[in-house]
């Protein structure tokens, strides 16, 4: 084994390596134009989505600086998780584009609920949680996200995986 520190071409297939599944986080965009100002929705896919802590109930997401959600989430100070299913992957694609519009989310067939507190979460997904950030911690070329989850609801289903940069769904149980 090589002891040299691997170049980020290596480091990003040896973290390829480690299969995931795959998040939408959410966050509530209140529109400065128009009267009144009207509440949209900026979502972005995420797999750096982890648990944290049961007592509390933490979990943390990492969002790269250049990201269009960062100065949401650091004003908000809170999100939704929505875990996509297997069937998904046009959403993980969607979430994934630097360009997003209503006009494209209505052709997706993209549906938001809300929680009483103003947090964002898909529909149709196999399970959502709504966050209150705790901490935030600038580390690298990220900001990691420490968050408080005060409710979590699961509908279900198989879910979407990513693995070796394609995505990937389960093997039916043998
Ligand atoms: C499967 C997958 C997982 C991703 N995970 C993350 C992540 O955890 N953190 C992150 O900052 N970007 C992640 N990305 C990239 C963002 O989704 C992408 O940069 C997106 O355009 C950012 O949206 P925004 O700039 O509108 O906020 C991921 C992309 C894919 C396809």
């Amino acid at each position: 084994m090589s002891t040299h520190p691997p170049t980020p071409e290596e480091f990003r297939r040896a973290l390829g390596q480690f299969a995931t599944g795959v998040t939408v986080v959410t966050v509530e965009d209140t529109a400065s134009s128009g009267a009144p100002p009207r509440s949209q929705v900026h979502g972005m896919t995420a797999n750096s989505f982890t648990s944290v802590s049961l007592e509390p109930l933490l979990v943390l997401i990492c969002v790269d600086l250049q990201a269009k959600i960062l100065p949401l989430l650091q004003k908000k100070r809170r999100f939704g998780i929505s875990v996509l299913a297997a069937e998904q992957q046009d959403l993980s694609r969607y979430f994934a584009r630097s360009e997003k519009s209503p006009e494209a989310e209505e052709r997706l067939g993209i549906r938001y609920r809300w929680t009483e507190n103003g947090i964002p979460l898909v529909e149709g997904t196999i399970a959502q949680m709504a966050c209150q950030v705790v901490a935030a911690h600038v580390s690298g070329d990220h900001t990691i996200f420490v968050a408080e989850v005060q409710s979590a609801e699961i509908q279900g289903g198989e879910p979407l995986l990513f693995f070796r940069g394609k995505y990937r769904r389960l093997a039916p149980e043998s």
